[in-house]
């Protein structure tokens, strides 16, 4: 099978050696396009794929009406709102994304975005310690129960709000559980943010639960930029000068932010939470035998289109 890995920022070259010894060694074809520019180069590249493995790329349903042997697309990483679900599951094509294996590096990103903030973005300046603070998680899945782990290390209070998890379930992953958004924003001097990208999620943060924050509070977001709303962002950074606001998704309105608010946002100028060699290895690597496993048992494990 010819297997198409599409990375428009690509994997380290370790990982891309790895997927390739996966691949080859279980009698597949594998094709590289990196750092395309256009998104009519993927459309272009897909042509002959029968399998994917991707990162961020947009699998769109042009992508897949150009890929007329495409069998499985495999999101190397964990959020897949970047493939069309609905046009993959009418082009019979599986999706599947590697879960967990970039965690690490994103919860490690998080924590140092609350230091960083919490000393004023390494300048002069008079700081504080994170130490003793409340981080409030929302959503405590792998990404969210590693920051808390890490949070706890730092000696940090730890409160998760999470509604597919039970109380014990929270527990158990060492956070002490809140029951609704406006409990966990009121409590929390750091709120990390780690939902996905979903109509019942997309701009649901904004002014009403920012500013329930408390004061010289930091939002923490390195899960997507479409879960805050801007506007509403915006407007409670402008009411209340004690609050800050970190990302590794930059916000359409980051030069007006920037203008605005100086050393109290920051975005990183690409999302880097899962650039790290060894998330890379884990996401890719996993991606690569996922695939292989696929074609030779019919594995769909990962699949997210079922
Ligand atoms: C993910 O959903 O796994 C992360 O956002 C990482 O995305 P990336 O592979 O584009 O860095």
């Amino acid at each position: 099978m010819k297997v198409l890995i599409a990375t428009q920022k690509p994997f380290a070259a370790v990982a891309v050696e790895g997927i390739k010894k996966i691949l080859t060694g279980a009698g597949h074809e594998v094709a590289l396009l990196e750092k395309y520019e256009a998104q009519a180069d993927l459309v272009a590249a897909v042509a002959d794929a029968e399998a994917m493995i991707i990162r961020s790329d947009k699998v769109t349903a042009e992508v897949l009406a150009a890929a007329p042997k495409l069998k499985i697309v495999v999101r190397a990483g964990a959020g897949y709102d970047n493939v069309d679900l609905a046009a993959a599951t009418a082009a019979g094509v599986v999706v599947m994304n590697t879960p967990g294996q970039n965690s690490n590096a994103v919860a490690e990103l998080a924590v140092a975005m609350m230091v960083f903030m919490a000393r004023t973005q390494f300048t002069p300046a008079t700081g504080s310690e994170v130490q003793g603070k409340r981080l409030g998680i929302q959503a405590f899945g792998n990404v969210g129960r590693l920051v808390g782990a890490k949070a706890k290390a730092l000696g940090m209070e730890v409160l998760a709000l999470d509604p597919f998890l039970t109380d014990e379930q929270i527990a158990a992953g060492g956070a002490r559980p809140v029951h609704s958004v406006e409990e966990l924003y009121a409590s929390s001097d750091y709120v990390s943010i780690h939902i996905p990208a979903l109509p019942a999620t997309i701009k649901s943060i904004g002014y009403d639960l920012i500013s329930r924050m408390p004061k010289g509070a930091v939002l923490v977001n390195t899960a997507r930029k479409e879960v805050i709303d801007e506007d509403g962002l915006l407007k409670a950074l402008e009411e209340r000068p004690d609050l800050k606001y970190v990302t590794d998704v930059m916000p359409d309105n980051y030069a007006l932010l920037q203008e605005k608010f100086g050393l109290r946002v920051f975005a990183t100028p690409k999302k880097m939470g899962a650039q790290t060699a060894e998330a890379n290895i884990n996401a890719g690597l996993a991606a690569a035998r996922q695939i292989a496993d696929f074609f030779a048992t019919g594995n769909t494990r990962f699949q997210v289109n079922k």
